[in-house]
């Protein structure tokens, strides 16, 4: 088996290592979405007017009378006037046009039982929750928690809330108790609903215990409603101020819940996503340019139709699940699968052993996965049909050309087209990428900026560099899925992501370009390729960490005086973060405090923020004005040359850390 894969990574090296360019297969240009390449003209054109492309793929209560309000930079507002609910978009629209019986969710548990929901199915069951809810006294715009692992009722509570015009804040399961706590403090949501618990690898993880935990840190009183996901499997006691989802639905099934009519500019949901400080930042995404952008960019983009079996492989507790498990696709009325587990239980082939039982036409997935893939070899893909496949996509961190390839040839078999797609949690939806029908895709390239997208790599100066030069990455024009503000934080909001590239003084819309805070290159064909964050962010298996966030979990560790974290290359997740931590004068540096550390973060953030080493030494490398080099950790954590230390206060401090790696303590 392993000369098989040799021998196949051999031939792959050869025939696709030398091509750098590959143009859309003919059999998906012939059906694609969209083929023709004078959109690009079309939308530039007709800028902003072109967006109403997106917004005619949603249906208005009423409709709006303003594409693009600018009049307030940078608080864009898109489709002002209109009104609508994404609950009725997702739902009402396609029971009554005739697609009432055809799956919704497809959803398959780690253990292998299926769920399917119709259209239908899933009408009533968020009808009936969003009663269910309101009996808990939830009204609009009231933030509502939603806690949740890869289960249906996670997207029926999304839904639920839609429907009632309550913002839902999803907060990834794998997330701490804490950072559960943070998260309902900071947006003063006094709802959550939650699960018992739920699969990983086999083992009934216990969810329920950590939202508990996490709920003894919210500072006001909250109504909580607790899933069944296990049965007999795992008791649990609901105790004061805790419902049980079962009985709430089954108390309103049947019943009709008017969709609450939002304004286009109304809060849909919020997103907490890490920042370069400690405090996660609530990402506030409004309903008509959210709505419509998801949909747009699924149709156009994924190359989505109402009758295909469509796969994004993410989690929903982050946003490419928001837009692209749930309301892009639901939106267009197709069906979105759903899998509760990880992608090696019970064997490698899991994913491929899915898209072979649903007939799954695209793949949306990331970087991290397709290496894990790529290092288990082809022996797992090669066991199913994959021939269902027409398009793949990726999304989360730049995907290396040698990754790509395989993906390309092995999950694909030459025969779909790579969508690798540049976006954030504050973008809403994508926005640099070939059109999978029009452009010619080059592996490690995310692409040119959408139709409509004004997307430009800059100098320090705000200049556009000449082609073929890297620098940093802007976007000059507003979007419609684009973040509104930072969860009553306006002022932060224009500090993160508008005062580096504009002129914060003025009210021409002309002089505000938003700043994503990555560095990219440009080509001399006018393709994107996307470098990486240039803040203190950074990404493990396409997950954003703040290092502050890290280091103050560190600190917060008995024995720690001083701790800085960075991300080092990791040859399956991307980055992995480092910790180097100067310890207490009467704390003892090794295992039994290192172990305390790493749990530490676990509880501060998540196992995903884990550190893959903790290095204790003596001195952290400052600047001679006293700011940490990071970049000198990055080069030891990576085992690179070390470069210029002339600038240190402390140059001495290098060779203490270089020996302290050494010694492996
Ligand atoms: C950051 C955003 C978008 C949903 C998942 C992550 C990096 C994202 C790519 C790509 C290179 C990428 C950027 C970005 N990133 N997609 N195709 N190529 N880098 O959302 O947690 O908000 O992270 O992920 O650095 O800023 P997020």
């Amino acid at each position: 088996m392993a000369d098989d894969t040799d021998d196949d990574a051999v031939e792959l090296e050869a025939r696709l290592a030398a091509q750098d360019t590959f143009e859309p297969p003919e059999s998906f240009v012939e059906q694609a979405n969209v083929a023709d390449d004078g959109i690009y003209d079309e939308f530039a054109e007709d800028w902003p007017d072109c967006w109403e492309d997106a917004a005619a793929l949603v249906d208005w209560d009423e409709p709006y009378d303003t594409v693009l309000d600018d009049s307030n930079p940078p608080f864009f507002e898109w489709f002002t006037g209109g009104s609508l609910n994404a609950s009725y978009n997702c739902l009402d629209r396609h029971v009554e046009n005739g697609a009432k019986n055809r799956a919704a969710i497809q959803w398959e548990g780690e253990l292998g039982e299926e769920r399917t929901y119709t259209y239908q199915d899933l009408y009533r069951e968020v009808n009936a929750f969003a009663a269910g809810l309101r009996d808990l006294g939830v009204e609009a715009d009231d933030v509502v928690t939603l806690y949740m692992p890869m289960i249906p009722e996670l997207p029926i509570a999304m839904l639920a809330c839609a429907r009632i015009g309550a913002p839902h804040s999803v907060v990834f399961a794998g997330f701490s108790a804490n950072a559960l706590a943070t998260r309902m403090n900071a947006a003063d949501s006094e709802y959550l609903v939650t699960c018992d618990g739920y699969y990983r690898r086999g083992d009934a993880l216990n969810h329920k215990g950590k939202a508990d935990e996490g709920l003894r840190g919210v500072d006001h009183d909250v109504e909580t409603v607790v899933v069944d996901r296990l049965g007999d499997e795992l008791t649990h006691f609901l105790g004061d101020h805790a419902h049980d989802y079962g009985e709430l639905v089954d108390r309103h099934e049947g019943t009709h819940v008017e969709p609450v009519s939002r304004d286009a500019e109304d809060m849909l949901f919020l997103m907490y996503t890490s920042g370069t400080t400690g405090e996660p930042k609530g990402v506030k995404h409004t309903t008509g340019g959210y709505l419509s952008y998801a949909a747009w960019t699924t149709q156009n983009v994924l190359d989505v139709k109402p009758e295909d079996t469509y796969w994004c492989a993410a989690d929903i507790g982050w946003i490419t699940g928001h837009s692209y498990i749930v309301y892009g696709p639901l939106a267009l009325g197709t069906t979105t699968v759903m899998y509760e587990g990880t992608p090696d239980y019970p064997e490698r082939d899991r994913l491929w052993e899915l898209v072979e039982k649903y007939r799954v036409d695209q793949l949306y997935t990331a970087p991290t996965a397709i290496r894990s893939f790529m290092k288990w070899g082809t022996e797992y893909p090669n066991r199913h049909d994959l021939s269902s496949l027409r398009l793949l996509g990726t999304v989360g961190e730049p995907i290396n050309p040698r990754a790509w390839k395989w993906y390309y040839k092995h999950i694909g078999n030459e025969d779909c087209p790579v969508v690798d797609t540049w976006w954030q949690t504050e973008t809403g939806g994508m926005m640099i990428t070939t059109l999978p029908g029009v452009g010619d895709m080059k592996p490690g390239s995310a692409g040119p900026p959408l139709p409509g997208i004004g997307a430009e790599v800059v100098d320090v100066a705000g200049d556009p560099v000449d082609e073929g030069n890297a620098g940093y990455l802007t976007v000059n024009k507003p979007w419609p899925g684009m973040l509104r503000t930072l969860y009553k934080n306006d002022e932060r909001f224009i500090d993160e992501y508008w005062r580096e590239y504009s002129d914060v003084d003025s009210d021409d819309p002309d002089d505000w370009t938003y700043f994503p805070e990555d560095g990219a290159k440009i080509d001399d064909d006018g393709y994107i390729t996307v470098l990486g964050r240039v803040d203190d962010v950074i990404n493990v298996s396409g997950h954003r960490l703040g290092t502050m966030e890290i280091e103050s979990a560190i600190v917060g560790v008995e024995g720690v005086a001083e701790a800085a974290v960075v991300g080092a290359d990791h040859d399956v997740k991307g980055e992995a973060v480092h910790a180097y931590v100067i310890t207490e004068d009467d704390a003892t540096p090794g295992d039994a405090l290192r172990e305390r550390i790493i749990q530490g973060v676990e509880d501060a953030i998540g196992p995903i923020a884990r550190p893959e080493s903790v290095v204790f030494t003596p001195e952290l490398p400052k600047t001679r004005s006293g700011k940490i080099m990071r970049r000198l950790l990055v080069d030891v954590a990576n085992g690179d040359d070390l470069g210029d230390t002339s600038t240190l206060r402390n140059p001495d401090v290098v060779e203490d850390i270089q020996a302290a790696v050494d010694a492996g303590d």
